[in-house]
């Protein structure tokens, strides 16, 4: 996969080499590059945004400067702005190698799945899920586009139809200064669904929300710590009761945290039974 991103603080998004992203891109599993949005912009000033049409407060990114950043992203037209890993990973052994991530049905009728996608994260966006993580991960090349202020021209998104599949994306109900931490979020929820990236493959298809519902509680070693004990069953060595075990764990949680969720879980008869013995009732 190769991700671009273009952006007024290119070192905000440093920590896209380090961990889990700096290791995919030791592997060639990634390949980042993080564009200064300035070098697009004309003039003694170097400006990239401008008041609003219409009036009213703050300021909004000029469709001069990002039409051509993302005209030059897209065709490859960019030097120099290769992210390096910063981790000296290359020698450790591997041998997680993940295999039958499901592949995607994700498109839109009517888009052309070679053009790349981009993606720019915005308040107003549709919420980004685990599920578009998931499609995401199957991507070739991501290109991001950082807003900051009040926002870009509308018609940068408009016209950027004709050279990329175009998702604005929100990553919660809360707004920051601008998209950056938004594509370090994306970039890492999709980047270790990459095959090969992540540790191994169970501990991504036990993860919250792949299967509708959150994840129950963790434990490890020592059995006993604080005075406080692993729950018995996790060291029954009883595999079918553990299972069933964290599957109530994850019911409840699912249940007291986020009980909306549950509605579209898939559930067996088991799993009602036992919701229903907690107060759940399906509507
Ligand atoms: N930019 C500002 N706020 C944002 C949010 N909640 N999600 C994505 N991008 C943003």
């Amino acid at each position: 996969m190769r991700i671009d991103v273009a952006t007024i603080f290119p070192e905000y998004l440093d920590p896209l080499r380090h961990a889990l992203l700096g290791k995919a891109i030791e592997q060639g599993r990634l390949n980042v590059g993080v564009h200064d949005l300035r070098s697009w912009a004309t003039g003694a000033h170097k400006t990239v945004d401008d008041s609003p049409a219409g009036g009213g407060p703050g300021m909004v990114m000029k469709p001069e400067v990002w039409g051509p950043a993302l005209d030059d992203i897209a065709a490859g037209n960019t030097e120099g702005s290769e992210l390096a890993s910063a981790l000296p990973h290359l020698n450790r052994p591997r041998h997680d190698e993940l295999e039958g991530i499901g592949g995607h049905s994700y498109e839109p009728t009517g888009e052309d799945s070679s053009l790349p996608l981009l993606l720019v994260p915005t308040p107003t966006g549709k919420p980004f899920t685990q599920d578009d993580a998931r499609q995401w991960s199957h991507e070739e090349h991501i290109v991001f586009a950082c807003g900051r202020y009040e926002g870009i021209d509308q018609r940068v998104i408009d016209d950027a139809h004709k050279r990329y599949r175009v998702r604005e994306v929100s990553i919660g109900d809360y707004v920051l200064i601008g998209g950056e931490v938004a594509v370090l979020v994306i970039a890492e929820a999709v980047v270790r669904l990459i095959p090969g990236v992540l540790g191994n493959k169970r501990s991504h298809e036990e993860d919250s929300f792949s299967d509708g519902l959150l994840e129950g509680p963790s434990y490890t070693k020592p059995r006993v710590w604080r005075e406080l004990e692993i729950p018995e069953v996790l060291t029954s060595g009883n595999h079918g009761l553990v299972d069933r075990w964290r599957r109530e764990q994850s019911l409840k949680r699912t249940f007291e945290r986020r009980p909306e969720l549950l509605a579209g879980a898939h559930l067996d008869k088991a799993d009602i039974k036992y919701l229903e013995g907690l107060g759940w009732t399906s509507a």
